[in-house]
């Protein structure tokens, strides 16, 4: 390994605690985080608002071509609009698990998610950064919970924000959410054979941080 910082990618399903991780863990070692899924929330947002067909096809690949996704200081920027706040909503949710279905969409914003990565010094947290945006990454991780945590976890977080379901029908989404990304045809979600698996269900944030620190440091120690 030359002086480059690391790259470390981390995976998993919907509600195994992925973004919060990968939030401290990127706040522990003073990199980058490039959370992935709001690259594609973005551009779904796009989508919505511009109400450009959400199926493959010249009308697609032409609005995707000029358009450019960033992030910077915890911001997520379309084509230098801040959409942050824009992309957190039922609506866009689900169209972002439709746009993630469509080549044209991912052959868009892959290259964007390895342009962040390429300097080094970053976290990556998604679905497919393991195995497609950045296979080569030094150190992997693929999160996972048993169903009932993830279920009970999301639960909890929409109640924070005021949002009321019941825990039913939360698991009911995240099941089929697992379903989507598990069974897509295109960069579908999978544990890279070279990624730690770490099982969060039964342990706090800071003990998957703590064990993602030691990881990383037998990794990058015994590789350089
Ligand atoms: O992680 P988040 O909920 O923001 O992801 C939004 C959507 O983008 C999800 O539907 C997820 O399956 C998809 N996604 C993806 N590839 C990634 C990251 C997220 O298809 N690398």
């Amino acid at each position: 390994m030359g002086s480059r910082k690391p790259v470390i990618a981390i995976d998993g399903p919907a509600g195994a605690g992925k973004t919060t991780v990968a939030r401290r863990l990127a706040e522990r070692l003073g990199y980058t985080l490039v959370e992935t899924g709001t690259m594609y929330r973005a551009v779904a947002f796009g989508l919505v608002r511009d109400r450009v067909p959400q199926r493959d096809g010249p009308e697609l690949r032409k609005y995707l071509e000029p358009l450019d996704v960033s992030l910077a200081g915890g911001r997520v920027y379309l084509n230098g609009e801040d959409v942050t706040g824009a992309i957190r909503t039922h609506e866009i949710a689900e169209a972002t698990s439709r746009a993630t279905t469509l080549a044209a969409v991912r052959e868009k914003v892959t290259p964007l998610q390895r342009r962040a990565a390429a300097g080094g010094g970053v976290v990556l947290e998604g679905r497919d950064t393991g195995t497609v945006v950045c296979p080569d990454a030094q150190v992997k991780f693929y999160l996972t919970a048993s169903l009932g945590t993830r279920a009970g976890r999301r639960h909890a977080e929409l109640a924070a924000r005021g949002v009321r379901a019941s825990l039913d029908r939360v698991r009911e989404d995240v099941r089929a959410r697992d379903v989507q990304d598990e069974t897509r045809e295109l960069a579908p979600l999978k544990r890279a054979p070279d990624a730690i698996e770490l099982d969060t269900s039964d342990l706090t944030v800071d003990e998957v941080v703590e064990r993602m620190l030691t990881a990383i440091a037998t990794r990058c120690s015994t590789r350089s």
